[in-house]
């Protein structure tokens, strides 16, 4: 094909526009949310200063903070209309289908939705961010067979979600993996699913659509369903010593293994690292069923990183060692993926709020290979 006209297959090496919200480098593997690197933001914040930082572009003063997590404490509860969709369909449907409709019916009880100023975006961006981690935990609990429990407002964002969860206050254990991982997860750049917000939000569409749209693309086994499909694996697998045998013969199936590869890191994802190290500090407290799945991870870690790291540039990513990480907290596998998007949300508004700056709408072209000025014939004729 002429050198003019290239097809980029998945948009793979096309930059949509410019940014200073968060750098992916993926040859080394460094990850940068607003120039703090990951590692940083892991160890000193919390998810509330993270979703200031995402949106507003820095890190908030005390009383910012405290005005911040103030709104969002305020915006936790749910409408009665919500709660009765996730009681007709949890333990039923898949929670990001309910995750979706839920945040679809959000928008159609704001009065707000329709308004496009900054203020009123931000004040949307902060409905959803606390409004979102309520329906995932209330989805959670309700599938499990408990009823609706109100949000209590002396809690943090990751310990409201626990404590909605399993409806009871949540213990150390449970709450540091939960605000690790909204920590970890809370934005990457222009990912398949802050693409699929920015393409609706490009239209002037509203921010819940936009998100809406996120929301639906994050859910494929490629993007962010990937976390459970890892986990599933690991339970097929079965025992550490079936680990090598069962990767081989997948890789010999041209089948994908979950959690690994990414078309931006060409390197170790560093938020796996981060992970995969808080789930070597469980090894001597956590259950057996934990321990039995990490040792089945790092096998099969070690496996793919020998056969496909340096030579092919695939190496784990950050839904690899989510799974065993997840359990040790009691979240069950159905509500990871609804988990990454309760932390994306940050990114998804930060973005959209970004590009609505300098706003342009999203439109790439196909090159067509089709048939031009066809007869029309009629149907008796054919
Ligand atoms: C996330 O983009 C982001 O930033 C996403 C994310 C975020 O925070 O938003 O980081 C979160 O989505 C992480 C990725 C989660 N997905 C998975 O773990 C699914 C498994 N991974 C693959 O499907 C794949 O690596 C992708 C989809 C993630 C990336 O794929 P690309 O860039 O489109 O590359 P490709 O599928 O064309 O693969 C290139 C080659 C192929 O071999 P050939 O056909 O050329 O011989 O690498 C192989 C692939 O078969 N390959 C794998 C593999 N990933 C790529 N082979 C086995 N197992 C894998 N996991």
């Amino acid at each position: 094909m002429g050198d003019e006209l290239q097809i980029h297959k998945g948009l793979d090496g096309v930059y949509i526009a410019e940014s200073t919200i968060c750098k992916v480098d993926g040859a080394v593997g460094r990850l940068y949310y607003r120039g703090y690197s990951i590692g940083e933001i892991a160890e000193n914040s919390t998810y509330e200063e993270v979703a200031y930082l995402l949106i507003h572009g820095r890190l908030p003063k005390a009383a910012e903070l405290e005005e911040f997590s103030k709104r969002l404490k305020a915006e936790r509860d749910l409408p009665a209309e919500v709660v009765r969709i996730i009681q007709q369909s949890a333990g039923k449907s898949d929670p990001m289908d309910i995750l979706r409709t839920a945040v679809s019916y959000l928008s159609i009880s704001d009065n707000e939705v329709k308004d496009q100023s900054y203020e009123s975006n931000i004040r949307k961006s902060i409905r959803l961010i606390s409004k979102i981690s309520s329906i995932v935990a209330a989805t959670g609990r309700i599938a499990d067979g408990g009823v609706y429990v109100k949000p209590d407002s002396a809690l943090s964002h990751s310990e409201n979600f626990v404590y909605m969860l399993k409806g009871r206050k949540p213990t150390k254990e449970e709450i540091k993996p939960v605000e690790m991982m909204f920590m970890l997860q809370a934005e990457h750049s222009t990912n398949a699913s802050t693409f699929a917000a920015l393409v609706a939000g490009s239209t002037l569409a509203d921010l819940y659509s936009a998100v809406t749209s996120g929301i639906a693309a994050l859910k494929g086994p490629l993007h962010g369903g990937a976390d459970e499909e890892a986990l599933r694996m690991m339970y097929a697998i079965g025992d550490p010593s079936n680990t090598e045998q069962y990767i081989n013969e997948a890789l010999a199936g041209k089948k994908k293994i979950m959690g690994f590869g990414h078309r931006v890191y060409k390197a170790y994802d560093p938020r796996a690292k981060i992970i995969k190290e808080y789930l070597l500090t469980l090894q001597n407290s956590s259950s057996e069923e934990v321990r039995r799945l990490t040792e089945i991870a790092l096998r099969g870690e070690k496996l793919m990183i020998d056969k496909l790291g340096a030579s092919h540039g695939i190496w784990p990513n950050v839904d690899f060692f989510a799974g065993p990480v997840y359990i040790s907290a009691g979240i069950k596998i159905d509500l990871f993926t609804p988990m990454f998007a309760a932390s994306r949300i940050a990114g998804w508004c930060a973005h959209v709020l970004e590009y609505w700056e300098d706003n342009k709408l999203i439109r790439p072209l196909e090159l067509y290979k089709g048939q031009i000025d066809l007869k029309y014939v009629p149907i008796d004729k054919r």
